[in-house]
């Protein structure tokens, strides 16, 4: 995961609903990515240690400048923010010693034992596992530059490319690594600097890397989109099916909606794992 002033209230409740649904916690390692410019990672460790006093984790520093040169402004100023990115360089941040990881985001919670996501097989080649959602409307993903250069939208020819949310997935680091997949994301952040051909911020590239050639994981592993929209007042209900994580993607948080007292129904179920209560000021 990711660490940040912002979400560390998110992160806190996800590291809390990690081990309590889990059958082996002390089985459970946790490496958290943090900006190296914006966060003191030492009371960050203080404070994680406060609450968990037998987390096994690390901390390790990103380097916002490595990718703040690449970011092109998005239509959603949040995803701009470089840590952001730090999911396409888990494989040059973690020692190579560590081979597979599970990455999650910040605004979610789990409900069921992670090791069962972790032990989501790869079949023999795909280097990542998430959720597929092929009734999305992939082609929005993308600009009519994209669609109308052939050379550009024949990335997607002889695949079955379906949307998937990067803030849960399951990552193959040695076989990221064999294929330099850093560098990949990388060179279609470099193309979409000279030509327009996404909207979003770190998802497209992703898509455009790896839609089509993943593996796929049920999706109780990521009931996505209970940010919904919180300046129309929107709420989302759960997907049908079982759910064994909830994930508030999208602009409302449910801290914030907590806070505000404009909490939306699932919300509450956000809250039990809600360890700060406050917001958290890590700069200092
Ligand atoms: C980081 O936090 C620790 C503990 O609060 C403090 O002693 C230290 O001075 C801080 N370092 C910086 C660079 O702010
Ligand atoms: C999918 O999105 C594209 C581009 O936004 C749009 O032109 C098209 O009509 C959409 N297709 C469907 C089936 O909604």
């Amino acid at each position: 995961m990711t660490l940040d002033t912002q979400y560390l209230r998110g992160s806190m409740a996800a590291i809390l609903s990690v081990l309590q649904h889990t059958s082996c916690p002390e089985n459970v390692v946790f490496h958290f990515v943090a900006s190296a410019s914006s966060v003191n990672a030492s009371l960050l460790r203080a404070t994680l240690s406060s609450s968990f006093p037998y987390l096994k984790f690390q901390v390790y520093r990103f380097d916002d400048s490595h990718v703040s040169g690449l970011i092109s402004t998005s239509i959603r100023s949040a995803l701009d923010c470089p840590l952001n990115y730090a999911r396409s360089y888990l494989a040059n941040l973690l020692p190579l010693c560590v081979r597979q990881v599970v990455y999650l985001d910040s605004d979610l919670i789990l409900v069921d034992d992670i090791a069962k996501l972790s032990a989501t097989p790869l079949g023999e080649s795909s280097v990542l596992a998430a959720p597929e959602y092929c009734n999305a409307n992939f082609t929005s993903y993308f600009t009519p530059t994209f669609w109308s250069n052939p050379s550009l939208s024949l990335t997607f020819a002889n695949r079955k490319a379906c949307y998937f949310n990067t803030g849960v997935m399951v990552i193959d680091l040695n076989r990221w690594r064999a294929g330099d997949y850093t560098k990949r994301i990388e060179d279609w952040m470099e193309l979409q600097k000279r030509m327009r051909i996404y909207e979003l911020g770190s998802l497209p590239p992703f898509m455009l890397v790896f839609a089509g050639k993943i593996a796929s994981v049920d999706h109780r592993w990521n009931q996505h989109g209970l940010g919904g929209d919180n300046f129309r007042g929107l709420c989302r209900d759960l997907h049908p099916g079982p759910v064994s994580l909830l994930h508030w993607s999208g602009k409302g948080k449910p801290w914030a909606r907590l806070d505000a007292n404009r909490p939306c129904p699932l919300d509450a179920l956000w809250a039990p794992y809600d360890l700060l209560q406050t917001p958290f000021a890590l700069d200092s």
